[in-house]
């Protein structure tokens, strides 16, 4: 029997990309959805896709940025579902602006979204998870999470944070049955750059053409749904970009040099 066979998923950032991708996935493997993100109409398209393979699929729309819908909809899914057996915590905003040029409410903005509303949803269902004696939560970090990167000031910041938060409640949970695992993409073809802000907090309304390369997002969903079965403490998944984490952590003078030449991604 499949892993995900009525388990309860709920996937924030499920409206597109990755998350999207990823429920599509679970869906077809028999898993009961919770599906979140800003934008109804998609979350709808969503649902169709998943209901498709016959699986139980709820939307549940909320804006990670509003801390007080938070914990209404993590009561709306609990009492739905009954309880969560995996939360993946996928939401996330992009920048395009250089650090010197980019205005402290850009910085808010991105810290709100990919950190604090991040940890403010697993802290919504962690009671529930410590309870139950099981739960497993994935975050969707980034390769720059581990490293900064050219006009990615604020977002790399987020992610690093991200990864603070979760390396300290994972040593915290240890002896409790709660999971944690980092999602960390590299160049997934979504549209994260599309929607990616600039110095002035709109934005950039283009693919990057480096994104355009990525690997596709259903591939990137099998690969992290093998990851998130075995409990991985990390699934690293793209293509020969995510070699950089390695040469940043083993050959850190190579690694400066390529990241001096690159002006935009
Ligand atoms: N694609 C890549 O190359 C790549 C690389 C590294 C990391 N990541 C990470 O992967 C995650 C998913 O991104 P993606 O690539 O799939 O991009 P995407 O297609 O733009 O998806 C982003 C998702 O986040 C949701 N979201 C954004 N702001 C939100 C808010 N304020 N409240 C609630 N939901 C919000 C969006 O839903 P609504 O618009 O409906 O709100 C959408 O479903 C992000 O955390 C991103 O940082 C992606």
């Amino acid at each position: 029997m499949d892993y995900y066979r009525d388990r309860v998923v709920w996937i924030t950032g499920a409206s597109s990309g990755i998350g999207a991708a990823l429920a599509v996935e679970m869906a077809g493997r028999g898993a009961r959805l919770a599906l979140s993100g800003r934008n109804r109409r998609e979350l709808e398209a969503v649902r169709h896709q998943c209901q498709a393979s016959n699986a139980q699929a709820e939307i549940f729309p909320f804006d990670v940025q509003q801390a007080s819908q938070i914990t209404d909809v993590a009561g709306k899914v609990l009492r739905h579902f009954g309880h969560v057996d995996l939360l993946i915590n996928n939401a996330g905003i992009s920048q395009r602006s250089r650090a010197v040029d980019t205005p402290l409410q850009v910085d808010r903005k991105i810290m709100e979204v990919n950190y604090f509303g991040n940890i403010a949803v697993a802290r919504a269902v962690l009671p529930h998870m410590l309870r139950r004696g099981y739960g497993h939560i994935a975050i969707t970090t980034s390769i720059t999470g581990h490293f900064g990167f050219p006009l990615r000031s604020a977002y790399s910041a987020s992610k690093h944070a991200l990864c603070g938060f979760y390396e300290s409640l994972r040593a915290e949970m240890a002896d409790q049955n709660i999971h944690i695992t980092f999602i960390t993409p590299g160049r997934i073809r979504t549209s994260i750059s599309r929607h990616a802000l600039n110095e002035e907090g709109k934005e950039q309304g283009v693919m990057d053409p480096g994104q355009e390369k990525g690997m596709p997002a259903d591939q990137s969903a099998r690969i992290i749904i093998k990851g998130l079965r075995r409990h991985k403490r990390e699934i690293l998944v793209g293509r020969k970009e995510i070699l950089m984490v390695f040469i940043h952590r083993f050959f850190p003078g190579i690694f400066y040099r390529i990241v001096r030449k690159i002006s935009h991604i």
